[in-house]
């Protein structure tokens, strides 16, 4: 395990705003999201462990989180580059990594999971959690197509399990979706709202229903514009700058694709085709399964829709 410096992250917490409940948080997946939520929870003064299988995809995370901040202090501190370097330090100084979870949950207030779509996987990690976290524990997930309540079933704390969905880029994007099943209690989710808002976002509250409200906008909208390509009724190229322009949107409905990731599209689109498969909104997409199935998942991968250098 790396420790950094949680020292220093208190003395740099007493002056931010800060959950009073949750103050050191578990953040399991070292992955774009993982890091992201990291990223904030940290420059917004809590304690956080990045938790991975290794440590080389720890070491990208956190070098993943390096340069976002940089492109945070480019900005907050234009004029002041010294105290952006200090920034940087101090925020880094909040984060420690560890590949072994159960080792570093005994004084988390909150263990947030951004793992791989999968609800086995998910199920094993917090049962496996909940044997070895304190009693006052919260956990949450932050998948974007699976139910809550499934992922907490395997668990003794179905009061003490709610839903935190974050946004992509995660420093970037103010909202947070909070997910609570029919067992969470207030309690619980008033903590996750007051986390949230201490790292600076705007909170909705969800119900556990598929794609909670932005993906299960989202999703759809973006699939009926690879539709519409596929019906030869326009070009990708036309079509994201039809949304752009016409509607504001910042990124087209294909560049979101790529960004979000194929993958992440197809296995959300997949998850509610087989709930609810007369659902014209969750139909197959030839054009989306063809690209998945060859490895072209967007720009982490270098291409999907479009080609990435
Ligand atoms: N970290 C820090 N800063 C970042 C950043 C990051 N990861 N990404 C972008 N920025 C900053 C840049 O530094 C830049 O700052 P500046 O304006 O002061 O120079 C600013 O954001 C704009 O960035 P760019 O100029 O590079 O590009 P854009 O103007 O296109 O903005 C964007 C990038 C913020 C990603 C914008 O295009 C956007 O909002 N896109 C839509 C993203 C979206 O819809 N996300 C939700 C996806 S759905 C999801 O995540 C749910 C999941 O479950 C699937």
């Amino acid at each position: 395990m790396a420790f950094i410096g949680h020292q220093l992250c208190r003395a740099f917490s007493s002056s931010t705003l800060r959950s009073a409940a949750i103050k050191h948080v578990v953040i399991v997946g070292g992955g774009q999201m993982g890091a992201g939520i990291a990223q904030v929870a940290a420059s917004t003064g809590h304690q956080v462990t990045l938790v991975d299988t290794s440590e080389a995809i720890l070491a990208k995370g956190v070098k993943g989180i390096e340069t976002s901040l940089k492109r945070v202090v480019k900005k907050k501190f234009a004029d002041k580059p010294e105290a952006g370097e200090a920034f940087i330090a101090k925020v880094l100084g909040c984060v420690s990594t560890a590949t072994d979870v159960t080792a570093v949950v005994e004084s988390a207030d909150l263990v947030l999971e951004a793992i791989v779509e999968n609800l086995k996987i998910k199920q094993d990690l917090f049962s496996g959690i909940d044997k070895v976290a304190p009693e006052h524990t919260i956990f949450a997930s932050n998948t974007s197509s699976l139910p809550i309540g499934d992922i907490a079933s395997v668990t003794s704390r179905l009061d003490r399990f709610g839903g935190l969905h974050f946004f992509n880029p995660v420093p970037m994007m103010k909202l947070v979706e909070v997910i609570g099943t029919s067992s969470t209690s207030q309690d619980t989710f008033d903590s996750l709202v007051n986390f949230s808002k201490a790292l600076g976002k705007t909170t909705v509250s969800c119900k556990d229903t598929p794609g909670f409200i932005v993906n299960r906008l989202l999703v759809p909208y973006m699939l009926e514009a690879v539709r519409l390509h596929e019906r030869g009724h326009g070009s990708k190229e036309d079509i994201d700058v039809a949304m752009k322009l016409g509607a504001g949107y910042p990124m087209g409905p294909f560049e979101l694709l790529d960004y979000v990731g194929l993958d992440t599209a197809k296995f959300i689109l997949d998850g509610w085709s087989a709930m609810d498969a007369d659902n014209p909104l969750f139909a197959q997409s030839p054009l989306l399964n063809k690209l998945v199935a060859e490895g072209k998942y967007g720009k982490k991968t270098g291409e999907g829709f479009y080609k990435y250098k």
